[in-house]
């Protein structure tokens, strides 16, 4: 087995608010049942960030359980990257705030802006950073989507919900870490998945919240198309790149933002919807969170093991993408 990159997951956390909106709540919001939402898309139920929550919030509790996981103590860490596009505030970074929350003063903090792909972006990056730093590095995947959801636009605010993931990761010379990963963007379809204004093309103003354009806007029926063509050659390429069959791969762990857009990528990747983890009925898409929450929950119930072999593919607004084969 050729690793193209070494790295050990020391241990991975996750964190949900509370409060729980189910297609029945959605069914008094606006326009839809319950049965076009699961059919649709899979979605039974999202968690809803509490009024006072930012991301940071949300990171620092997912940190706290994958530090604990790992065995170590934030004075251990060498960096922090947060994947997120609903940052506390436009800057500082929300990885400064998680970094002044863990109180680890001193060590590089910043934030990935890739959408669904920033916990991929964000572990891609973290793991070229590791022979430099030479510490443990937390990774985490954050949106705090239902604070930039239009209430009124039932194509888009069934899909979104609110969740942190986070791992840390470490050099190592043992055999764990990526046996492939591929990023890629096409910035020319941007505005099919935009979030128009609040920063330095349409800064806030009185017509923004009028014209609710600090909402997220979706082509959903664009999106799907891309996002089946560019999830499904991202893992096919990702499972060529690392050498080995499909059915070697232990696991897979996708982007969730519609169960349909999830089964045409196992088909394309030839990996069955057995060895899938579909979370998406649970938490709905959850933008850079979905990831990590799924991992945490795949390694805590035992699904992903020390030697498994898990697959990864991501595809988001920008547009963004990426996939990588990870042996644990
Ligand atoms: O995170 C990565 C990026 N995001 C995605 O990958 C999301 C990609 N897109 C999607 O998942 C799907 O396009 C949606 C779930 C957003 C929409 O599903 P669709 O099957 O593409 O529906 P559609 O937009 O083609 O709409 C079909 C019908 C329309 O009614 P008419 O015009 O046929 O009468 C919509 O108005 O469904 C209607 N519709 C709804 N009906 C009930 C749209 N949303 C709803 C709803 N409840 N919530």
């Amino acid at each position: 087995m050729k690793f193209f990159r070494k790295f050990k997951i020391l241990g991975t956390g996750s964190y949900l608010p509370e409060k729980v909106l189910t297609n029945a709540d959605l069914e008094k919001i606006v326009d839809t049942t319950d049965e076009w939402i699961r059919t649709r898309t899979g979605i039974e139920k999202r968690h809803v960030a509490a009024e006072n929550e930012a991301t940071s919030d949300m990171v620092i509790e997912a940190a706290k359980v994958a530090l604990k996981n790992a065995g170590i103590a934030a004075s251990a860490l060498g960096a922090i990257i947060v994947g997120t596009i609903t940052p506390d505030t436009m800057f500082p970074s929300t990885a400064c705030w998680v970094q002044k929350g863990l109180d680890v003063p001193g060590i590089p903090a910043f934030d990935v802006s890739a959408a669904c792909s920033g916990f991929l972006y964000g572990l891609e990056i973290a793991s070229s950073m590791l022979p430099a730093i030479g510490k443990p590095i937390l990774v985490a995947g954050s949106d705090l989507m239902t604070k930039v959801t239009n209430w009124e636009d039932r194509g888009t605010c069934i899909l979104l919900g609110d969740g942190a993931g986070a791992v840390i990761i470490a050099p190592t010379e043992e055999d764990c870490g990526y046996l492939s990963s591929l990023l890629g963007a096409d910035g020319s379809l941007g505005e099919l998945l935009i979030q128009p204004a609040g920063g330095s093309r349409i800064p806030p103003s009185h017509e923004v919240l009028d014209k609710k354009l600090h909402l997220l806007q979706m082509k959903g029926n664009e999106v799907f198309k891309y996002a089946v063509r560019k999830m499904g050659d991202a893992a096919v390429k990702a499972i060529e790149l690392a050498g080995i069959d499909p059915d070697e791969i232990d696991l897979f762990i996708p982007h969730q933002a519609n169960i349909r857009i999830i089964e045409s990528t196992c088909r394309r990747a030839k990996v069955p919807m057995e060895k899938t983890h579909v979370t998406i009925g649970w938490h709905g898409n959850m933008s850079a969170g979905t990831i990590p929450i799924a991992f945490h929950d795949a390694v805590t119930s035992g699904l992903i093991k020390r030697g498994s072999l898990v697959l990864f593919a991501a595809f988001g607004a920008g547009f963004t993408w990426g996939a990588s084969v990870l042996k644990f």
